[in-house]
């Protein structure tokens, strides 16, 4: 082939390619290749023309702005075309630019006005007699879509000029964008409702503004910044652009105020590098930024090239848009043990940064993407966000790529991944044995509100974990004091040889130059020297003027005393999703017994009051783990933790603990209460109903459908296993708890307390304490049904609300009174 034919052929694969992407991105805001490359491909198209300038044609993409009006909306004709800007990419293209305006000009002194390119949606606004007629998009140029009505949401765009002077007929144009926030706010909210979610802020822009519905529209959160003028009639501008800018401004238009004005390439330069250095902490995307030449008189002299000003440029900045393939979709689990799929991509650079994992948010975006392992995708770094997939490559797809599924099994740990009901979100439910969730795990163990082992912060956890002394909640009970002095010296050390010189006076005369040398050729730099610096194995001889051993022996002392636990405290301290402390006491006080919980199936857990499906389940999954009654077993056996307040299950929950009410618990589709208890006067026992067959139940008084239901519900994953093990646990749960005897009654029984502002003699907490006590419940709100408010000094809203309700309020003083005359102690 001559090189004209290749030049020939290939100038018609680009046109194609070309008019395809920007056809689909301006008419229906599509995104078919990334910016990056729709740049180079047309800068290539460009090149080839030049060099054979006679295979060059009008029709070509390269002289053409923009896509066609789309026929939804009215034509706007535009007046003064709207034109597009050529690109710099180069410092080198930059000094061409100023040259070329140079060698025309010949002035001085060249001033440019520089400004950031905002990356949205360019639009002109129509004002007549300073009142807004008319907004529309640019569409191919000549003309656009008319979207006033989209355009009249946007808050920052005047209905009405400011001040005075406005020419009869102004145009003013600009770029109408999403303010990055809202963007990842709108997505947020997407994400979880399963929503729409846009590609980048440019996309949700673009696509807010061609919603035909304007209240859809008003939704999306759109800004506005004013960049130049169109038509302009029966009136003057200033003669440089920045004035012109400055006026735009007092008539109440939204200018950036990142615009300057600078002197020559130098001037530009800097202003670039500046720009780009505050790019990631920008509220709002740029993809470059702009300059103009500043006085008009020096525009007109410039006149245009087929689709831009030569007056003008953009000088891009590196694109936060790149192609690249998914080579694996992984979990990552968090410190809170949420798994978020993650894909690992061919390496790529996005913003000046090499990018080799992007999130992938959850398991529902992935699904929404179709995102699987082979395909071509766009991953988009922008500001200090996490590089995301935002979308795939559909023509790209190679053959034989299978849709992703979420993984059975913990990565880390092993344990079940189960998904919030309700929720995007799915998590590890090895909460107690997962390392990944370990620092955390241990921190919340430990924390003032569970086992309220004093004085061993997250620092301390942090170090011991990396170190690998404490590998689960019951290492804590193994912690020997030289090893938490050996913490102390090891954190309070600035670099390795710090902690060599402190270290000195503790260690025998004989063999201590071996652990200094190990510590010395730790590297200080890394980040986690202080773990391998604790890890090391050391005999010490504490010399005890150099050290202060007292936070040591206080620590090992509330180690101690934690083990000596209540109930409520260690379930709570177990950290189990949905586990507040709230519900950790009402599971203390219904059942009483850690050995009965630990082996309750789900469903059974609902048989408390506030404890509904989604908590119950989460209590399931916890003690199902291996993993989780190993370090129960553990916390219990090598810890020795021991629980002292055990009792047997509270009596009130002989009330429903029966086979039909297991059904309705377990939650099986259309088993109501009462056809379960159909169901039971047929088959009274558990194994019964696993061996009978659809039209048994329907024998029974089944709807059919409910009939099949169940039957298909009983082939599910451990259904059975479920029904035989709850019916086996509720009778050992009626042969524990006691006959419901008439409870002695509590002087507030039945009754709701409220407290507020600051108590003297006693804290909040045991005020609590001592009215559950005595019978009440304390809530966080006052209304109608509040019995009293507790109020302190300097109680708030909660008073005047008790006020206004004409509910009793009682002070301290009488609430001590009380107390006193019921036996409690403050
Ligand atoms: S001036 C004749 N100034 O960039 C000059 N454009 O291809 C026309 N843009 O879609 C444009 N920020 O919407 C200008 N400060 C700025 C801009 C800007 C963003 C967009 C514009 C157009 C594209 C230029």
């Amino acid at each position: 082939m001559t090189s004209d034919a290749t030049a020939r052929q290939r100038i018609s694969e680009l046109r194609q390619q070309l008019s395809t992407a920007s056809r689909a991105y301006h008419e229906r805001d599509e995104l078919l290749i990334p910016d990056a490359e729709y740049d180079a491909l047309m800068r290539e198209l460009e090149a080839l023309e030049a060099a054979h300038p006679q295979l060059d044609s009008v029709d070509s993409p390269s002289h053409q702005v923009g896509g066609r009006p789309s026929s939804r909306f009215a034509e706007v004709v535009h007046a003064v075309p709207m034109l597009s800007l050529g690109n710099a990419f180069s410092e080198e293209e930059v000094r061409d630019f100023v040259r070329r305006i140079d060698e025309r000009l010949g002035r001085a002194q060249l001033l440019f006005s520089a400004e950031p390119k905002l990356d949205g949606l360019a639009i002109s606004l129509r004002y007549e007699d300073g009142v807004f007629v008319q907004g529309a998009t640019r569409g191919d140029g000549s003309t656009g879509e008319d979207v006033s009505a989209n355009l009249r949401q946007i808050r920052v765009i005047p209905d009405r000029l400011d001040g005075e002077g406005w020419p009869a007929v102004l145009e003013v144009r600009g770029e109408v964008y999403m303010p990055r926030a809202d963007f990842e706010k709108y997505n947020e909210q997407a994400r979880l409702h399963g929503g729409k979610v846009l590609a980048n802020p440019r996309n949700g822009a673009a696509g807010s503004l061609r919603q035909l519905d304007p209240k859809v529209s008003a939704q999306r959160p759109l800004s506005f910044y004013a960049y130049g003028t169109g038509e302009v009639n029966g009136g003057e501008l200033p003669a440089t652009h920045s004035a012109t800018l400055a006026q735009l401004d007092r008539w109440g238009f939204p200018v950036s105020d990142l615009c300057r004005v600078v002197e020559g390439a130098d001037g530009l330069l800097d202003y670039y590098r500046d720009i780009g250095a505050r790019r990631d902490g920008l509220p709002f995307d740029i993809d470059g930024v702009v300059y103009k030449l500043d006085d008009r008189d020096g525009q007109q002299a410039m006149g245009f090239v087929a689709r831009a000003p030569r007056w003008a440029i953009a000088h891009k900045f590196p694109a936060q848009e790149q192609t690249t393939t998914v080579e694996a979709i992984e979990i990552q689990i968090g410190r809170t043990g949420a798994a978020t799929p993650v894909a690992r991509l061919q390496p790529v650079q996005v913003a000046g940064v090499t990018v080799t994992n992007a999130t992938l948010h959850n398991a529902d975006q992935i699904a929404r993407l179709d995102v699987r392992v082979g395909d071509a995708v766009i991953v988009r770094r922008a500001g200090d966000v996490i590089p995301e997939v935002v979308s795939v490559i559909a023509e790209r797809r190679p053959e034989g790529t299978q849709p992703w599924t979420m993984p059975a099994a913990c990565p880390v740990c092993g344990a079940e991944i189960v998904r919030e009901e309700g929720a995007a979100a799915w998590r590890c439910s090895g909460e107690l044995s997962c390392p990944a969730q370990r620092k955390e795990t241990i921190a919340h163990f430990a924390s003032r509100r569970a086992m309220d082992i004093d004085g061993l912060g997250d620092r301390y956890i942090e170090t011991l974990v990396d170190a690998g002394i404490v590998r689960g909640v019951a290492d804590l009970y193994r912690l020997s004091r030289d090893q938490l002095l050996h913490l102390k010296l090891v954190l309070d050390a600035a670099d390795p040889s710090a902690l060599a010189a402190s270290l000195k006076p503790h260690l025998p005369a004989e063999g201590s130059g071996a652990v200094l040398n190990a510590v010395l050729r730790l590297d200080g730099d890394a980040a986690n020297w202080r773990a391998q610096a604790l890890a090391l194995p050391v005999a010490f001889e504490w010399n005890t003027k150099k050290i202060a051993t007292r936070w040591a022996d206080n620590l090992i002392a509330a180690i101690d005393a934690s083990r000596d636990a209540t109930l409520e405290r260690l379930l709570f301290a177990l950290g189990i999703e949905h586990v507040g402390e709230s519900t950790a006491k009402a599971l203390a006080q219904w059942f009483g017994d850690l050995e009965l919980i630990r082996q309750l199936p789900w469903p059974l857990f609902k048989r408390v009051p506030d404890i509904g499906g989604e908590v119950a389940r989460s209590l399931g999954h916890f003690f199902e783990q291996e993993g989780n009654q190993q370090a129960l077993d553990a916390l219990l056996k090598v810890g020795r933790v021991r629980i002292r307040d055990s009792h047997l299950p509270s009596a009130k929950l002989r009330d429903g603990l029966d086979l039909a009410q297991l059904l309705v618990e377990a939650e099986i589709p259309g088993i109501t209460r009462l056809r379960a208890e159909k169901l039971v006067a047929a088959m009274p026992s558990a194994q019964q109903i696993l061996d009978a067959e659809p039209e048994h139940f329907v024998a029974a008084g089944l709807p059919e459908d409910t009939a099949r239901g169940l039957a298909q519900w009983l082939e599910g994953d451990n259904h059975g296993q479920l029904l035989l093990k709850g019916e086996e646990r509720m009778r050992e749960l009626l042969q524990l708890a006691p006959e419901l005897a008439a409870q002695p009654a509590g002087p507030l029984d039945g009754r709701t307390a409220v407290l507020t502002g600051t108590l003297v003699r006693l804290t909040r907490d045991a005020a609590k304490a001592r009215l559950e006590a005595l019978g009440a419940k304390v809530a966080g709100s006052v209304s109608k049904k509040t019995a009293f408010v507790v109020a302190g000094s300097e109680a708030g809203s909660k008073l005047d609300k008790a006020v206004e309700l004409g509910v009793e309020v009682w002070d301290e003083e009488r609430l001590l009174a009380f107390l006193a005359e019921h036996g409690q102690q403050p």
